[in-house]
């Protein structure tokens, strides 16, 4: 059945960071509705990526001594290495970089400039480097700080090339006021409203103080602002240059989900961007809240950024997924803090769904061999009741869908859960089995496999490997993801064969779980009190793939320790003395925790010869030795890497 078209997109993100719990979640909540709206038959097309111009990058770029071009090249690798770790089922991945983006930019300018709506002028106001937006009075922060960064402003004066915004101010509104979820929800919605009634400015679309962006056409000296380049990344990717038929399908269709940071781009100036350009607003734009860490705000500088690479390495993907889109009403602020994620993952995902799996598995085994049977509806009042909920909760999750309600729709699929547990205890199987009701029994074992069939379709969005490994178990052939909510019909699982599978969710151990966290704290503050930067520390599992000249980069050899000694004041190192066969150096190796002096002395080792000199615990290190290591809640282990066989000093690693 074709819906017809749904066009989702995330904000392009940032690539002079690396990715956070803040990035992960509006891409998994994208990915959860494009997901569903796929089950609802709809034509989806669900597009993320990421944003490469501007001064952050070329600061970033700076900052570690690559061109702008690398350091794009290199970070971007990270998103989509994370979309993998997180099921994210994007059909698109665009980077601002991309000659489809560079021309699609440069068109849009063009025309705006021939149509008198981009003229030259002068800019002069209060700017913030960093956020690289002109601050206007009325809204600076105490001592002329940034609002949104508060970091200081400086004043700049340059010239500019600007867009005639004011000018479609009155069509905005007024589209606006005929299309209330134009921007979701209603809070954002009447925010939006009074900044545009309270006026917008001609906004400043080009530099001239930067070299990293997307020349302006004709007029090289000036870059294209950012944000303008940005922005139209949506309309690149959906073909608004090079495909018209793939633009006139998708683009009426377009969604787009923000942080309620960035609303004011998204709903001001990039609808103003497309009335001037004659193109259709966004259907709606859906501003998210911001997360928060076991209450605090997130920040470098405390150490409590979350890594979604982490959480779904510890918990899995799903129980991330899963918590990310229970705990707070799309909308509004949230606070991520492990142990409700372990809670969820007990009392939802274990206890009530991997529950009723379980059960009605074994059940089926137990009591029909593995087939689920085939039966006629008796009327039974149980059995009516728990499908007339599947029905209603199929429509209530619906609407739920409609307004980006992602903990409602989870509720109502989880009060559908819940009933089915219930109808375990109150059919009572077993009684039925023991007093030879043979019929009944096969209704009851049909309406569990059923409602098991449902819980799998429902879930499916929100927890994909899981629902597919609940799909395995019930014996259907094929995907959750495939069926079609609307096909729904009862009884259709009879004759599957289901097999019994390992546990969806196993239990964590909350005490347990406690104790290694706090283990795991203190050795981190140790180790943060004392680790030199230069040691190497344990790397990210998903560093991105580098070239061989990358690799050739970093000059290892054999080298023999010829005395250890302790650095005093330090938990951690060793000040050891090498022979390189060509030189005898110094270094110092941060394992101390780990490996006895007699493991050192009289050992071959592997150093990293080319690594600028690091003062550490007050010793000049000179190189760096190469030891293997894997951290877990608690505990860690180090083992030193030696050559396997004898070969002379100074011989080279490759
Ligand atoms: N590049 C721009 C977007 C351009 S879209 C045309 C940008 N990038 S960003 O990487 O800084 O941020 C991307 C998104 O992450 C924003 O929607 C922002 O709201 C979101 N988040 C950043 N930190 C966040 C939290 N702590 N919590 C939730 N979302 C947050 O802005």
């Amino acid at each position: 059945m074709d819906k017809g078209s749904f066009y989702l997109t995330t904000p392009i993100y940032y690539v002079n960071d690396i990715p956070h719990i803040g990035h992960a979640y509006t891409t998994i909540a994208c990915d959860v509705m494009s997901r569903y709206k796929r089950m609802k038959g709809f034509d989806v097309r669900f597009l993320t990526g990421t944003d490469e111009h501007g001064q952050k990058i070329q600061s970033a770029a700076e900052a570690k001594g690559m061109t702008p071009q690398e350091l794009v090249d290199k970070i971007h690798v990270n998103f989509k290495e994370l979309w993998k770790a997180l099921d994210i089922s994007n059909d698109d991945f665009i980077r601002t970089t991309e000659p489809r983006h560079v021309r699609a930019v440069q068109a849009m300018f063009e025309r705006l400039i021939e149509q008198g709506d981009i003229y030259k002028g002068t800019y002069e106001g209060w700017y913030c480097v960093p956020c690289e937006t002109y601050v206007p009075e009325s809204s600076m922060g105490e001592n002329r700080t940034c609002p949104d960064c508060g970091r200081p402003l400086i004043t700049m004066k340059e010239e500019s090339y600007f867009f005639r915004a004011s000018k479609y101010v009155p069509q905005l509104i007024e589209h606006y006021e005929k299309h209330l979820s134009g921007v979701m929800p209603p809070v954002r919605y009447n925010e939006i409203m009074s900044f545009l009634k309270s006026g917008v400015h001609d906004q400043s679309v080009s530099r001239t103080t930067l070299k990293w962006g997307i020349p302006v056409p004709g007029d090289e000296k000036h870059v294209v602002y950012v944000w303008f380049d940005a922005l139209i990344n949506y309309a690149t990717a959906v073909g608004y240059l090079d495909d018209p038929a793939m633009f006139a399908r998708y683009w009426p269709a377009v969604r787009h989900m923000v942080g309620k940071d960035i609303i004011r781009f998204h709903c001001v100036i990039w609808p103003l961007m497309l009335i001037a350009l004659g193109i259709n607003v966004p259907v709606s734009v859906i501003a998210h809240g911001w997360w928060t860490v076991d209450g605090e705000k997130m920040s470098k500088s405390k150490g409590n950024v979350v890594d979604p690479f982490k959480m779904a390495r510890v918990y899995g993907a799903d129980a991330f997924r899963y918590f990310l889109m229970r705990e707070v009403p799309f909308g509004n602020d949230g606070d991520f803090s492990e142990l409700a994620l372990v809670g969820r993952v007990n009392s939802d995902l274990a206890n009530d769904l991997g529950n009723l799996l379980n059960r009605s598995i074994q059940m089926i085994v137990s009591y029909a061999d593995g087939v689920v049977p085939s039966a006629q509806p008796s009327g039974d009042a149980t059995d009516s009741d728990v499908r007339s909920l599947g029905a209603s909760t199929l429509k209530a999750v619906d609407s739920a869908m409609e307004t980006f309600s992602y903990d409602e729709a989870l509720k109502h699929i989880w009060t559908f859960i819940r009933r089915g547990n219930k109808y375990i205890d109150e059919t009572s199987p077993w009684k039925v089995h023991e007093a030879g009701n043979a019929g009944r029994l096969k209704e009851i074992l049909l309406t569990l496999h059923d409602t098991l069939r449902l819980s799998a379709m429902l879930v499916a969005p929100y927890i994909p490997s899981s629902a597919e490994k609940m799909w395995a178990q019930l014996g259907l052939p094929g995907s959750p993801m495939a069926a079609l909510l609307d096909d729904f019909a009862w009884g259709a699982g009879a004759g599957a064969k289901v097999k019994r599978g390992a546990l969806l969710f196993p239990r964590i151990d909350v005490e347990k779980w406690k104790e290694e966290k706090a283990k795991e704290k203190a050795m981190n503050a140790a180790s943060v009190s004392d680790a030199p930067a230069s040691l190497p520390s344990a790397p990210s599992d998903h560093e991105p793939q580098i070239g061989i000249d990358d690799f050739a980069k970093v000059e290892m050899r054999v080298a023999l320790v010829t005395k250890v000694e302790e650095v005093p004041k330090s938990k951690k190192l060793y000040k050891l003395d090498i022979d390189l066969g060509y030189e005898k150096r110094v270094i110092c190796a941060g394992v101390k925790q780990f490996v006895k002096p007699e493991e050192l002395l009289g050992h071959r080792v592997i150093v990293v010869t080319n690594l600028k000199p690091a003062v550490l615990g007050g010793v000049e290190s000179n190189g760096m030795i190469l030891a293997a290591s894997v951290k877990t809640p608690g505990s860690e282990q180090v083992a030193l890497i030696a050559p396997a066989s004898d070969i002379p000093l100074g011989s080279r690693v490759h």
